[in-house]
């Protein structure tokens, strides 16, 4: 006999054939499984939802991912990386404007020169705000040596989806060769948490190919794992992309964002206490895409602090929103959005995945 919804949201484990039910759940039991999940974020994270100040430092890639719009072979982008003193300008806005944390993320590129710069951009921001600025990294797979000279350069937590945790799926969205081996990048996730990073990983939800199997599948990784933060959000099909051939065949946008809603609510009360972030691609199909995905289970939101004039560059898939605004219109735009959506900003925070705080008790015990 199948489970009802609310069977389902009654148990304390959810199996594989769970999730699949639950990503399938039509309109009205889908309403279910987001009452379920706000009250489960109610009670375990609160209402605060903690800011990441986002500068998306250079749209130089090494890589030719199918999906993105900044992939090497994209020659159609125009390339840039932002000088240090406008990173220092944006991280010094974030201080004084009491965002808890940056995020710096850029296309993946591993040259000395590289790695060199973002040491010393991580130390000079630490320094800048007096240690109070907690700095996460996303710039791909790199050595072990490289991810613990910016661990001891100041940065403490980092991000690196794995895209999809299938590996033969990885397969179909990635060139088969070794800069773009998925055993590789599960690799960097166990270096990451080794060398003493709160990890973050995620995947992109109604890629072509992918089913609710698939995506239970991402989850059930995500828990096996025992991640300390998640982002994930809709693929969007990017014009410029070998993906774009099978843009006919892809679920609706509003269905990938409602798929993309169910999953951040299902991964929410499997695990209670992480860090979920509202992602820029959820707002990027609904104007209100970040506001709903709070209500439902996240709690972290990236207000962009790019400076404007390399916003447009920095396109992996298409309506990406706030190209037109700089920061201050972004600050003052998410307090409102934030507050409609019933949540409080932890100003001054950083906010930290209380998932990880514990996983590190247990580990000294
Ligand atoms: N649609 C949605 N997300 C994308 N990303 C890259 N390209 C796309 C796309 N077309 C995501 C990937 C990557 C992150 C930086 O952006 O998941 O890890
Ligand atoms: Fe490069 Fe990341 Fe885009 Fe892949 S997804 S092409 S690694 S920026
Ligand atoms: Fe950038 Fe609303 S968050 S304009």
């Amino acid at each position: 006999m199948t489970k009802t919804i609310s069977e389902i949201l009654d148990q304390d484990h959810f199996e594989k054939q769970d999730i699949v039910t639950l990503l399938s759940a039509n309109e009205q039991d889908r309403n279910l499984l987001f009452e379920r999940s706000a009250m489960i974020k109610e009670k375990y994270v609160g209402k605060r939802v903690f800011y990441r100040g986002l500068i998306e430092f250079s749209n130089l890639c090494a890589k030719n991912c199918y999906y993105c719009g900044i992939r090497a072979g994209n020659k159609q982008t125009n390339r840039y990386e932002i000088t240090e003193d406008e990173i220092l300008e944006a991280a010094r806005y974030a201080y004084e404007n009491k965002y808890g944390s940056l995020v710096i993320q850029s296309g993946e590129r591993s040259d000395k020169s590289f790695v060199k710069r973002i040491a010393s951009l991580v130390s000079r921001i630490k320094k800048l705000s007096n240690g109070d600025l907690g700095i996460t990294l996303s710039m791909g797979e790199q050595t072990e040596e490289t991810y613990k000279s910016w661990f001891d350069s100041g940065a403490h937590r980092y991000l690196l989806r794995i895209e999809v945790s299938n590996p033969e799926l990885y397969l179909k969205y990635h060139p088969n060769d070794k800069k773009h081996d998925y055993f590789a990048r599960l690799e960097s996730l166990h270096l990451l948490r080794k060398v003493g990073y709160q990890v973050g990983t995620g995947v992109m939800i109604g890629l072509p190919f992918q089913t609710v199997h698939d995506l239970a599948d991402d989850l059930i990784f995500f828990r096996n794992f025992d991640i300390d933060m998640v982002g994930m959000g809709p693929f969007i099909e990017h014009e410029n992309t070998p993906l774009y051939q099978y843009k006919d065949e892809l679920l609706s946008k509003s269905e990938r964002f409602y798929l993309s809603l169910k999953m951040v609510a299902i991964l929410r009360i499997m695990m209670k206490d992480i860090n979920i972030a509202a992602t820029t691609a959820m707002q990027a199909i609904d104007p209100l895409g970040r506001e709903k995905a709070i209500k439902v289970g996240a709690n972290i939101i990236m207000p962009n602090l790019t400076p404007s004039k390399y916003r447009e560059d920095y396109l992996l898939y298409e309506d990406k929103p706030c190209l037109d605004e700089d920061a201050n219109d972004c600050k003052q735009c998410l307090e409102a959005r934030i507050h409609m959506a019933g949540g409080d900003i932890g100003y001054g925070e950083w906010g930290d995945s209380t998932h990880f705080k514990k996983r590190k008790k247990d580990e000294i015990k």
